[in-house]
């Protein structure tokens, strides 16, 4: 949250499964729309909060499996943990985790839930010291929710029960699940003098209903929602002007939200790169960083046609004396690589090739360099390769365009170095 001084200029507070993430959609098609019009026009100046039912260990497992941006806040295990930055940035708010102490004993909840032979226990794993979850079916579950409420006030206890997707039923700390978390989350935001100009929360099920009563924010169901939020919506917001059913699934019923709203830019890069003028003029080099790698994605996958003129206006984006520091160490003139790059034309086509840059940022160092970070993820045949990548770019007054003088990469931690012959910027 200490990422820029001022105050945020939309906080978009996400769901994950069925809302950002289309389970349905192998190529995340639309998730990858939704991280490019985050990173060129978002990434700057706002917040993107996850804000999903997972426990944090499965929502790291999610990351690995999806093309998911990092997040600047992390709420977990519906609204039980919340998690600031990430990596070796990563701070765990504790002051939200004892307050939800409060009322509760996991112990007694426990106990009373396995009187009701209906309330299945799910694994081991989605278990957690404030969540204690089941799966039970619709009917049961609200007999239940009549009931257990009062036995367990009776033993000192405070709870507040979410039922989801037709099955899974949690119980929680009274001041937890989305809601709760994220009304903390935008107080402390407003006590550090940063309270967002815009707030969108954004969802698919009953786990999400409760983001729609923190007051003042916008919402959207997306298109797919489902049936008990659509219903939740029926009964208590249709009368709300800021909360809509999009007509579109996941991560486009998302941007359909922006645009709907007025909340901001609402054209996804990737909608609109145009290749025959991708090198045009760009003063602005996250815009120019996110381009260049659309386009990249698309050679190698034989969607622009292959001809000389590409690679000859790649060149005249970048310095002829301009270096690119390969991850395995090599150097070699961007020029070189640009020839290399022409050779690998359409090769990504049938491996679902595909590019996303993630955290990009830009500063300028002098007059007239800026210098623009970024991690840049690239997937082949499901496999996931990244690296961190600087580049320095300059501007060229005569030639009123922003040329690249200098690229620096190396591999993330995590990511395999091997098949480098086909790692190309
Ligand atoms: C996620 C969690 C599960 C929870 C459900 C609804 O699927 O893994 O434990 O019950 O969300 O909140
Ligand atoms: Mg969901």
């Amino acid at each position: 949250m200490d990422r820029f001084d001022g105050t945020p200029r939309l906080i978009l507070v996400a769901d994950l499964d069925c809302t950002l993430v289309d389970h349905d959609d192998p190529l995340n098609t639309d998730l990858l729309r939704f991280n490019a019009l985050w990173e060129a026009h978002y990434r700057h100046d706002s917040l993107l909060v996850y804000c999903t039912g997972r426990s944090f260990s499965s929502y790291s497992g999610l990351r690995k499996k999806k093309p998911l941006l990092t997040p600047d806040i992390a709420i977990t295990s519906v609204g039980s943990e919340i998690v600031y930055g990430s990596g070796e940035s990563m701070v765990r708010d504790d002051v939200w985790t004892a307050r939800l102490d409060d009322k509760w004993n996991r112990d007694i909840v426990v106990e009373e839930t396995s009187k009701f032979p209906q309330l299945e226990p799910q694994p081991d794993k989605s278990q957690e010291p404030h969540k204690v979850s089941f799966f039970v079916e619709r009917e049961h579950a609200i007999e239940i929710m009549k009931v257990l409420p009062g036995r367990l006030e009776e033993r000192g206890v405070d709870v507040k029960l979410v039922y989801s997707n037709g099955y899974a039923f949690d119980v929680l700390p009274k001041g937890a699940g989305k809601q709760g978390s994220l009304t903390y989350l935008l107080e402390k935001l407003e006590i550090e003098g940063k309270q967002p100009s815009n707030t969108l929360v954004c969802g698919d099920s009953g786990n999400d209903a409760e983001l729609y009563n923190v007051p003042q924010v916008y919402g959207v169901m997306v298109s797919n929602s489902h049936e008990e939020l659509l219903q939740w919506y029926e009964e208590n917001a249709k009368d709300n002007p800021k909360i809509f059913h999009a007509s579109q699934r996941c991560g486009a019923g998302i941007i359909e939200a922006i645009q709907r709203f007025n909340l901001g830019p609402s054209v996804s890069p990737r909608d609109v790169l145009d290749t025959e003028n991708f090198h045009a003029e760009s003063l602005n080099p996250v815009h120019e960083v996110v381009k260049f790698y659309l386009f990249y994605e698309r050679w190698r996958c034989g969607e622009v046609e292959k001809s000389d003129k590409y690679l000859q206006y790649l060149k005249l984006l970048s310095s002829p004396l301009g270096v690119f520091v390969h991850p395995s160490g090599e150097e070699k003139l961007i020029h070189e690589w640009i020839d290399e790059m022409g050779k690998l034309h359409g090769d990504g086509k049938e491996k679902q090739f595909r590019i996303w840059l993630d955290k990009v940022t830009s500063s300028q160092i002098s007059s007239d360099t800026w210098l623009a970070r970024f991690d840049k993820h690239e997937s082949s045949e499901g496999k996931v390769r990244s690296c961190s990548t600087k580049v320095l770019l300059s501007y060229q007054g005569e030639k009123e365009k922003l040329t690249w003088m200098h690229i620096h990469q190396s591999w993330s931690d995590d990511s395999c170095s091997d098949d480098q012959e086909k790692w190309i910027f």
